[in-house]
């Protein structure tokens, strides 16, 4: 059985009903949740199925809120939940101010809210700027009215090229494979314009010029904030805005048409005094994969973005050097802007970090999968632990994406009939997509549906479980203290309690090549070996957590230990 752990970090805030710190040295901005949080990231089709239909839902998150708050994380961020076809698993936004029918009602996330809340536990929702399902009303709109008209200029509509316009306005690619572009037939069959769509063909990219669009996302947020929203992440953040002239890529423009252009920035100027009208603990959180530390930082000058996940740590290969440079990279560059650092290992759309530790090639890359090729996947086991506790230590805030408080590896093994995501399809299986880090979560028993769905449920889990995660449940992990479970709790309970960790900086100590040695503060200090040999620990007066057992007082490899040292 887990117990409730208290939050005693905080008082509670009348507006939100959620702690906040009440400390008056600091300035608001460095006291402000997000810059220390630990953030759970919850995918609700895969986390719990309270009703037996194999696909998990709020009432099921409910539920666990008491797993959650023991686990010892601040805040959870849930993927789209709202009304979708699910043509990319509810990327694909049908209503922006209602829930997915299989997931619940608003009445269930309202109160969802609620009860988070009661526990101290912050709730950021998922908006998609970049473009709606092609069933949204606005599209369903677009598409029954005449090219110019005020419907369709709330996305791209162009006519084709060649004579016949058969062909598409560009050269331009979805990022799933295939063109960008869709040509509308009418009912009797006449071809006619076509839509862009940087994602699947059911994902129309909306139009950032039209002021429908801006006024309607604005009432979006507020509509979430209203609701209880701590915070916003912002999907594909970096793609929103388009060049009008639409110019191929093949004739190199500059810059890019669509990819952190800059005037996207005007648009999180507009959500960021959205979000102050609020009383300025709302968090915006973009999804930026931007290799240009200079361009990134641009997004969190004080009027626009307050995080973002940081992508170049998840990409990172487990090599002691990379890590560094990575870490070193990330601290400069949100030291300039004054913004937390955020450090993330897996995600939905990554394969899960203990499969890729446990590969001979453990960097990663969206363009490259490395499925079928070997996992011994006790060394990734062993590294995804000792990563954990690197990330826990690290300044800043940190994500968590469900299971990996369990240990699950990436499934890569689904038959190709189950497979759901876009990916897989539009690259004709070449890519094996994102399918095997959303599978289902086990919760207890030894088989599926592991306790994700209730005994006796009618409908098999949506995603099909590996019977090997009997090790792995809650229920199998719970009280075993060497377990990834405990090793979480452990860490976040210390990570909650020591004022040395979250927001702040590090101080690097001299170590080997291989070995990632720094302090917090003066007396917590993090040494992570990523050597093939046994080091010495420093001087120390306690070990406060370790990711693996010390052999005879020496850290061995693939191993990080927290300690508190003499000042
Ligand atoms: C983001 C999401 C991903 C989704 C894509 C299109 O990258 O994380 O899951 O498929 O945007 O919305
Ligand atoms: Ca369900």
């Amino acid at each position: 059985m887990t117990t409730v752990q208290e939050n005693t970090l905080n008082d509670t805030d009348t507006d939100t009903g959620v702690d906040t710190d009440t400390g008056d040295a600091a300035p608001a901005r460095a006291r402000a949740w997000w810059r220390s949080a630990t953030i759970y990231q919850v995918y609700t089709r895969s986390f719990a199925d309270s009703n037996g239909d194999g696909i998990g839902d709020l009432p099921g998150v409910r539920a666990k809120l008491p797993y959650l708050a023991a686990l010892g994380v601040d805040a959870l961020w849930f993927n789209p939940w709202y009304p979708s076809p699910m043509a990319d698993a509810g990327y694909d936004i049908a209503d922006y101010r209602d829930i997915e029918p299989a997931f619940g009602t608003l009445a269930d996330a309202d109160a969802l809210i609620a009860q988070a809340h009661a526990r101290g536990i912050r709730i950021i929702v998922d908006i998609v700027p970049n473009h709606c399902s092609d069933r949204h009303r606005w599209f369903l709109q677009a598409v029954d009215s005449e090219p110019g008209s005020r419907e369709r200029s709330r996305f791209w509509f162009r006519p084709g090229r060649g004579e016949d316009g058969s062909q598409p306005p560009n050269d331009w690619r979805s990022i799933f494979g295939g063109p960008a572009w869709t040509r509308l037939t009418a009912s009797d069959g006449t071809p006619g314009e076509w839509y862009l769509h940087l994602f699947a063909p059911e994902q129309p990219d909306l139009n950032w010029s039209s002021p429908d669009v801006r006024a309607e996302f604005e009432d979006v947020l507020r509509f979430w904030f209203d609701r209880g929203a701590d915070g916003i992440r912002i999907d594909s953040a970096a793609l929103v805005t388009k060049d009008p002239d639409l110019p191929d890529l093949s004739s190199n423009p500059d810059p890019h048409p669509y990819e952190d252009r800059d005037d996207v920035h005007e648009i999180y100027r507009a959500w960021r005094a959205v979000a102050e009208s609020y009383g300025g603990d709302r968090a915006l959180i973009g999804e930026l994969w931007i290799p240009d530390a200079e361009r990134f930082a641009r997004y969190f000058r004080p009027d626009e973005l307050h995080s973002a996940f940081n992508f170049p740590y998840l990409c990172s290969a487990w090599d002691a050097a990379q890590l560094r440079s990575v870490i070193e990279q990330t601290l400069a560059v949100h030291a300039r802007v004054d913004a937390p650092a955020t450090w993330v290992l897996s995600n939905h759309d990554v394969d899960r970090h203990v499969s890729r530790y446990g590969r001979s090639d453990t960097s990663f890359g969206l363009d490259r999968r490395e499925h079928g090729r070997p996992v011994d996947v006790g060394l990734g086991t062993r590294r995804a632990r000792a990563a954990a506790m690197l990330t826990f230590a690290l300044p800043g805030a940190a994500y968590v994406y469900q299971g990996d408080e369990l240990g699950l590896w990436e499934v890569e093994n689904i038959p190709a009939d189950l497979r759901q995501d876009p990916i897989w399809r539009r690259t004709g299986g070449s890519d094996p997509g994102r399918d095997g880090c959303r599978v289902p979560l086990p919760w207890s028993g030894a088989a599926p549906p592991f306790g994700f769905s209730p005994d006796g449920a009618p409908a098999d889990p949506w995603l099909p479980q590996p019977p090997a995660w009997s090790g792995l449940t809650v229920e199998a992990e719970d009280g075993d203290l060497r377990s990834m479970l405990e090793l979480y709790r452990a860490a976040l309970r210390i990570r909650r309690q020591d004022p040395a960790l979250g927001d702040g900086t590090l101080t690097w100590m001299p170590s080997g090549e291989s070995v990632l040695d720094f302090l917090r503060d003066g007396r917590f200090r993090c040494v992570a070996n990523l050597s093939p040999t046994d080091i010495a620990l420093p001087p120390h007066e306690d070990v406060l957590l370790q990711s693996t057992d010390l052999a005879e007082g020496l850290l061995p490899p693939d191993a990080t230990v927290w300690l508190r040292v003499a000042d």
